[in-house]
C-alpha cells in the first residue's frame, strides 16, 4: 500500500523555480497496478522516485506499508529502500558484472550470506525466464532481456512495491509485450504493487488497474480501467487514449501547439 498525501518538489530550473510535482494525493491498494501518463515534463519521474525518497518531497507525507518515509533517518531509510524495487528505462546494468552478479549486487550490498544470495538470483532470474543466462555479460543481450535481468535485480530484495520508471521505452513493441506480461505476472503471482509510468497509454491499459494522468505536476484525472468503457473527462487523457499514437517528440509538441490555440 502506497499513499503520498500533498507532495510537492520544486527545483530551480534555467528558466528559475519550477513546481515539477505540485500537490499530489495518490493512494495505490496493496497488490494493484497503478499506471502513472502524461506528457514529458509532466512531473511523472519526480513522483515515483518520491515514492522511495530518491526525491524528497520539500512537503506532503510518503506512506509505504504502513510506513512514513519522510521521517526516517538516513540508515532506516536505506533499509526501507532495499523493499521497493526499481526499474528504469535504460536498465543501468553493470557491464561488467554478469546478468548473475548485477541480480546478486543489491543483495551483497544488503549483506547476505552467499547461499542466501546465490538461491535469490536464480530464483530472481527463474521469474524472468532468465535462469539460463546468469552467466552472460549484458553486451551479450538483447534490450528485453537486459530489461528483465533488471527487473529480477529489483526482486531479488523480495520487494513489496515495484517502481517502474518508462521500463518499456527502450525496447521496441514486441518486447514491450514480454516485458509487460513479466511485469503482470509478478504483480498477480508474487502480490507485489506496482507503479508504473509511460507516456504510452497502450502500455499501462495492457496491465493497469488504475491511470494518473499527470500534466504540469498535477494528477488532473484517474481513468479507472475496471473493464467499463472509459470516460475520460480532461482532454489531455481523451488525447493521450488515441489507441494509434505513439508518442513522440513531434505529436508532443502538436499537441501542446494545438491545445495552445485553443
Ligand atoms: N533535478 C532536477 N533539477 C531541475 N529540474 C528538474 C529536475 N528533475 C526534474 N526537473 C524538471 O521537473 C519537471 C518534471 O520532470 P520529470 O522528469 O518528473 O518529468 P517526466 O514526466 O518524467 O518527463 P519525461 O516523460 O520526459 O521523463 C521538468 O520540467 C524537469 O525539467
Ligand atoms: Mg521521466
Amino acid at each position: 500500500m502506497i499513499t503520498l498525501t500533498g507532495v510537492t518538489k520544486r527545483f530551480t530550473g534555467p528558466d528559475g523555480p519550477l513546481t515539477a510535482v505540485d500537490n499530489v494525493d495518490l493512494h495505490v491498494p496493496r497488490g494493484s497496478v497503478q499506471g502513472v501518463i502524461g506528457f514529458s515534463g509532466a512531473g511523472k519521474s519526480t513522483l515515483i522516485r518520491m515514492i522511495n525518497l530518491l526525491e524528497r518531497p520539500d512537503t506532503g507525507s510518503v506512506l509505504v506499508d504502513g510506513e512514513e518515509l519522510t521521517t526516517l533517518d538516513e540508515e532506516s531509510l536505506r533499509r526501507r529502500r532495499t523493499k521497493i524495487g526499481m526499474v528504469f528505462q535504460q536498465f543501468n546494468l553493470l557491464e561488467n558484472l554478469t546478468a548473475g552478479q548485477n541480480v546478486e549486487l543489491a543483495l551483497r550490498v544488503a549483506g547476505l550470506p552467499k547461499a542466501v544470495r546465490a538461491a535469490r538470483v536464480a530464483e530472481a532470474l527463474a521469474v524472468v525466464d532468465l535462469a539460463d543466462r546468469a552467466g552472460s555479460y549484458p553486451s551479450k543481450l538483447s534490450g528485453g532481456q537486459k530489461q528483465r535481468v533488471a527487473i529480477a535485480r529489483a526482486l531479488a530484495n523480495e520487494p513489496s512495491v515495484l517502481l517502474c520508471d518508462e521500463p518499456t521505452s527502450a525496447v521496441d513493441p514486441r518486447t514491450t509485450i514480454t516485458v509487460l506480461r513479466y511485469l503482470k505476472e509478478i504483480n498477480e503471482r508474487l502480490g507485489i504493487t506496482i507503479v508504473l509510468v509511460t507516456h504510452e497509454m497502450n502500455v499501462v491499459k495492457a496491465i493497469a488497474d488504475d491511470v494518473a494522468v499527470m500534466e504540469d505536476g498535477k494528477v488532473v484525472e484517474h481513468l479507472r480501467l475496471d473493464g467499463s468503457p472509459l470516460q475520460p473527462r480532461t482532454e489531455i487523457s481523451r488525447f493521450l487514449l488515441d489507441d494509434e499514437l505513439r508518442l513522440g517528440p513531434t505529436d508532443v509538441a502538436a499537441a501542446k501547439e494545438a491545445r495552445r490555440a485553443g
